[in-house]
């Protein structure tokens, strides 16, 4: 038998290239054990940086528990394989320990979309409302907030301040702003941003897909429009879907987030089929990839040179981050109270 590679050339690219990869994960163990340092990853981020993070006794979870992991975690160093923020309320909460980033230009477009200086104008226009900040935001916005919140407890605490009568600001995501002021009734003015991830979701497409698959359930993430949210049967954040996903009795699933998650999906929920929520309108030829670009940025190799040259490092204004910590420490006790962080969100 002729055993001669047709390609022998790219065979051998191949096995370097593999053999590359498994070098530089060894040397990551090692440089997280020499540096008293941990990976925490979010689920979008690429699924070897996930699967590092869990192999090293790090952490891969949605932006809240992340926040909550780093905080608890006795490591002085934290590696936050995510997005600028991610990195920042790391910071925030944990002033003592050094916080690396693979690279700081993983920004959110809800973050960009708020700038400090219009949101606190925007804010001091309106003295008379609790102002609500996503996790998705600068320092300098979280430290002008009264509550910093995630996807997995936005509903709660709007429930919560409704129930104290409190008006609230909310901002920058007017979708799950809208959903969550549909939700709770609360009476809620919302700031302009969105995903720009969430946003390419399309409602007629996913209409189409539901018909295609009539068995399959729509999990989807409260950034996403209205329109999209109306067809779901399942809205949460991260977390929230992923449990979904397990619990669920369904074994097909239409899933409307970043493609990022279905790494996580597959491994919680083996044998079950899961389909991307469609990007494109009908019969468009154009479509978006549902990845983050910027969660994109996030590799082994990024990671390596961090913890190699000790930079990039998050490094944020001392009395910008005193006052950021108010907030983002009510959202962590909050979260606690409430047990959040799985399920009981909306239809979940
Ligand atoms: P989660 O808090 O649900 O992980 O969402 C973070 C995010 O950026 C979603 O796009
Ligand atoms: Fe921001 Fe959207 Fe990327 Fe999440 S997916 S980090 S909300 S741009």
């Amino acid at each position: 038998m002729n055993t001669t590679h047709p390609m022998p050339g790219l065979m051998r690219t191949q096995s370097v290239t593999a053999l590359d990869q498994a070098r530089r994960i060894q040397r990551i163990k090692k440089l997280l054990a020499e540096h008293n340092a941990v990976l925490v990853a979010h689920y979008y981020t690429d699924a070897d940086l996930q699967a590092l993070a869990e192999e090293t006794g790090g952490y891969v979870s949605d932006s809240l528990d992340m926040a909550r992991y780093g905080h608890e975690h006795k490591a002085t160093t934290l590696v936050v394989a995510g997005v600028r923020f991610m990195g920042e309320t790391a910071k925030i909460l944990n002033p003592e320990k050094r916080v690396l980033m693979p690279t700081l230009e993983a920004t959110c477009s809800l973050d960009e979309s708020c700038p400090a200086d219009a949101f606190q104008a925007f804010c001091d226009a309106h003295p008379d409302r609790t102002v609500v900040v996503y996790a998705n935001t600068s320092a300098a916005v979280k430290a002008r907030a009264d509550w910093v919140v995630t996807s997995s407890i936005a509903l709660r605490l709007a429930r919560h301040l409704a129930s104290r009568g409190e008006k609230i600001l909310w901002a920058p995501d007017r979708h799950l702003g809208a959903y969550v002021r549909q939700e709770s009734g609360a009476d809620m003015l919302l700031w302009r941003g969105s995903c720009i991830v969430h946003d390419e979701f399309r409602a007629e497409a996913l209409l189409d897909l539901k018909e295609r698959y009539p068995d399959a359930d729509v999990l989807a993430h409260p950034e996403s429009s209205a329109e999209v949210l109306a067809l779901a049967d399942m809205i949460g954040s991260t977390t929230a879907m992923i449990k979904a996903a397990q619990t669920r009795s369904a074994r097909r699933f239409i899933v409307a987030t970043d493609n990022g998650i279905l790494h996580k999906m597959r491994q919680a929920a083996p044998g079950k089929e899961f389909l991307e929520a469609p990007t494109g309108g009908r019969g468009a030829t154009c479509k978006s990839c549902a990845h983050c670009p910027w969660m994109a940025m996030n590799s082994l190799a990024s990671v390596e040179t961090a913890l190699t040259t000790g930079g990039p490092e998050i490094r944020i204004e001392e009395s910008v981050r005193q006052r950021a910590l108010k907030p983002v420490m009510r959202m962590l006790e909050f979260a606690a109270s409430q047990k959040a962080g799985v399920l009981g969100f909306g239809n979940a």
